[in-house]
């Protein structure tokens, strides 16, 4: 495995190995172009792969090889796409020089192959071992404007994934001004495609949406300075016949957490181009004479078993090579967070009264949500002012964590470092650190602004009130909170040169701002969330092995949530918590144990008063607890399979998830809507070891604690029966039931 550089009659030829798959790409005429020669199931042997390219094959080119005229440029399979040269497909990079022009076009210089993998400076990316993972860089150059690009990629030995990322570094005497640089570009000839996007809304994200990709371009993007609600930095790219079990499946994803693009773009050879990178609109970066700017990471992955196969991959990509928290393979706390239970509307008493309850059950961490410091009785007020309100938890932080901890507890606190309220301390003290337009109000969103943490003494100041307060007591977990998207994108300090640098030195100041918050508190467990799933994206894993899902707790809503969000994300980074009834979002009546089972396929937790709860209640949340213990290590690390989807049939829903050693399977069944006079569903399951035998029992929370939580149901049954004919799922009484079978090999 690993990369393999051979050199044949002046051509070079770079073969790209994972487990299963091979990359090529090819230096493949005198002028030094980077082709894409191939991307797909692995070949042993690359000899004479450059044919791919079709060098010589040009639509409309009187003569052969006439690299001159613009049908060459227009059909070549690029590596990463020239701007304003003959190529009029989606440019991959757009750099004005000092004369104003704004074309580019890359040749090879060198190459570099060497085991391990560097990180990237300021931005998340995945790691690996010098044994686990192997780089090759590629410098470029567009001599005509003084510009080098070195355009790296890292293979992994255990994970069917490429990490990508581009460097550009001026090399003239002027300064140059970048518009665009996309992170990968991956070119290929259409099979007429199909793409996956996930879309959405607050409390309605990552829904799956496939379709024809067709002629002309598709895309995908957010301009609001963080990943969003509403789009993904994402794509799959499947053929018309991929299911979640077979057929060619390609994955791109942007590890990064601001503006974003993703494009597909069929042109009038059939081929396909894909892109991924910073939102170009609004952007701009100086680059002085030896200066450089690094693009964020894209991670590819490709799969020749469906969808599951790529999911899979990411899965494991993310858990192994992205994800650094010392949380990452452990089983996390049980939390409670009182935001359901209480909003604004608490006090010391009250939340320890919530822990006390929830402590006696079975739950180990109190999370005291929004509304704790300064002059926050409600939304309209007192971002930024991070000093604990004595008058709301009295004789401070420290004796309601104290007596937190003597319950068994931990204790996790929430905040929203990003942000500044007008009626603020903070902004009364320095209206210029909001983000604005001089000239211009700036627009509210929840009644707040966005913090320029761009700015270091900016970031200085709100890291020392939060040190303050987590210093002061024994808190073992942050939930890191955005509320509001960026607009009126202006700061008071840049120069009119580069205010376009604004969104990407915006997240490149939080990235910073969590990495401090971790190096202070290495063994603090971290929860990023934005309004609930708006920043669940990969860069944010690197600095935190869970993220808020979605503020929609409703177990039927979180169906589709959780299964768009397991197809890229390990289940072991979806918080998810059982709340009460009906649902604060959508108003549904959904059984307790129901809200149980679905958000035990995520870090699990309640989002309620526990102290409301009626006592048949109390007694499942006790079983729940004891459900996640013995069943955490198979949901977190196991291998996930998806068997039916809600989202698409709107009756019910199926997952499965397989222990590595595929002696253990939990599966996850939700019967939405009954129906009626039907027989039972027999589904066929996935990922078994066939040749062995599985004692089927099944998880219950009926009954009083002296009933055991798992029930065998004496059947026995192959992994071949399983996989190939099914498991029979009897109708349940009523709508929005749910089961969890359990398999245990014999
Ligand atoms: C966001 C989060 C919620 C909660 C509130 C508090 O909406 O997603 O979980 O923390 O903020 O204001």
């Amino acid at each position: 495995m690993g990369i393999i550089f051979a050199e044949n009659q002046g051509n070079k030829l770079f073969k790209l190995d994972t487990p299963n798959t091979s990359y090529i790409i090819g230096v493949v005429c005198e002028e030094g172009f980077l082709g894409h020669v191939y991307y797909g199931k692995k070949v042993s042997d690359m000899q004479g792969a450059e044919h791919l390219t079709r060098m010589y094959d040009h639509p409309f080119t009187p003569d052969t090889n006439a690299r001159d005229r613009l049908s060459f440029m227009d059909c070549f399979p690029t590596e990463y796409s020239s701007h304003g040269v003959g190529d009029y497909r989606e440019s991959s990079i757009r750099v004005k020089t000092k004369q104003g022009q704004e074309a580019v076009l890359l040749t090879y210089v060198s190459h570099e192959i060497y085991k391990g993998k560097k990180g990237l400076e300021g931005l998340p990316a995945t790691f690996g071992s010098e044994d686990e993972v192997t780089t090759l860089e590629i410098t470029c150059e567009d001599k005509a404007i003084g510009l080098k690009a070195v355009l790296s990629y890292s293979v992994f030995e255990d994970t069917d994934a490429i990490a990508r990322n581009i460097k550009l570094i001026n090399t003239g005497e002027d300064k140059l001004i970048v518009h665009k640089v996309m992170s990968a570009c991956l070119d290929m000839d259409n099979q007429d495609y199909e793409m996956i996007t996930l879309h959405g809304s607050w409390a309605r994200e990552r829904h799956m949406q496939r379709k024809a990709i067709g002629y002309g371009k598709s895309s995908v993007s957010s301009v609001r300075g963080e990943t969003g609600h509403q789009d993904q930095p994402f794509m799959a790219i499947l053929e018309k016949t991929t299911t979640q079990t077979s057929g060619d499946a390609y994955g791109i994803h942007l590890a990064y957490s601001g503006n974003f693009r993703m494009m597909a773009e069929v042109n009038q050879f059939d081929m396909l181009r894909v892109m991924c990178g910073i939102e170009p609109e609004n952007f701009s970066w100086v680059l002085e004479s030896g200066e450089y700017f690094q693009a964020p990471e894209a991670l590819l992955v490709y799969s020749s078993e469906g969808l599951g196969g790529m999911s899979r991959s990411y899965h494991e990509l993310y858990r192994k090579h992205l994800i650094r928290s010392p949380y990452k393979d452990k089983k996390r706390p049980i939390l409670i967070n009182n935001w359901e239970g209480t909003y604004f509307d608490f006090d010391e008493t009250k939340l320890y009264n919530i822990a006390k309850e929830a402590a006696a059950l079975g739950v180990e961490m109190l999370v005291m949500d929004d509304g704790w410091f300064g002059n926050r009785f409600d939304d309209n007020r007192a971002l930024g002012d991070w000093v604990v309100n004595e008058d709301k938890l009295k004789g401070g932080l420290k004796s309601l964590v104290d007596k937190v901890n003597a319950l068994g507890m931990d204790f996790g606190i929430w905040f929203e470092p990003e942000m500044v309220s007008p009626d603020s301390d903070l902004y009364r003290a320095h209206p210029d650190w909001a983000i604005a337009i001089p000239g211009r109000v700036p627009g509210l969103a929840r009644n707040q602004y966005v913090l320029d943490v761009s700015r270091k003494e900016v970031r200085d100041y709100i890291l020392d009130m939060m040190f303050q307060v987590l210093h002061s007591a024994n808190i073992k977990y942050v939930k890191w909170d955005m509320n509001r998207p960026l607009s009126d994108v202006g700061s008071a300090v840049l120069n009119s040169e580069r205010q376009g640098e604004l969104s990407h030195r915006y997240v490149l100041g939080m990235y910073e701002m969590q990495e401090r918050l971790l190096q202070e508190f290495p063994d603090l467990l971290l929860e990023n969330c934005s309004g609930g799933g708006a920043r669940f994206d990969p860069g944010m894993l690197y600095y935190s092995p869970q993220i808020w899902t979605s503020d929609d707790t409703d177990a039927i809503e979180r169906l589709q949530i959780q299964e768009g969000t397991a197809l890229i994300y390990p289940l072991s980074t979806m918080g998810a918590h059982v709340s009460v009834c009906p649902n604060h979002t959508v108003g549904r009546n959904t059984p307790f144990d129901t809200r149980g089972y679905v958000a035990l396929a995520g870090t699990f937790g309640y989002e309620l008063d526990m102290t409301k709860l009626s006592d048949e209640d109390k007694q499942m949340v006790k079983k729940q607890t004891q459900m996640y213990h013995q069943f955490n290590d198979i949901v977190r690390e196991g291998d996930y399979y998806r068997i039916a989807s809600y989202g698409e049939n709107h009756l019910y829903d199926c997952f499965q998830v397989v222990s590595k050693d595929k002696k253990k399977s939990l599966v996850f069944f939700v019967q939405v809507l009954n129906e009626a006079n039907k027989k039972s569903r027999i589904l066929k399951l996935q990922g078994l070891c066939p040749s062995s035998t599985y004692a089927v029992k099944e998880l219950t929370m009926e009954g009083d604690l002296s009933e055991p939580i798992v029930k065998d149901t004496g059947k026995v049954f192959g992994g071949e029966l399983l996989m190939n004919a099914g498991l029979g799922f009897e109708r349940m009484w009523g709508d929005y039931r749910a089961k969890i079978v359990y398999l245990e090999e014999n």
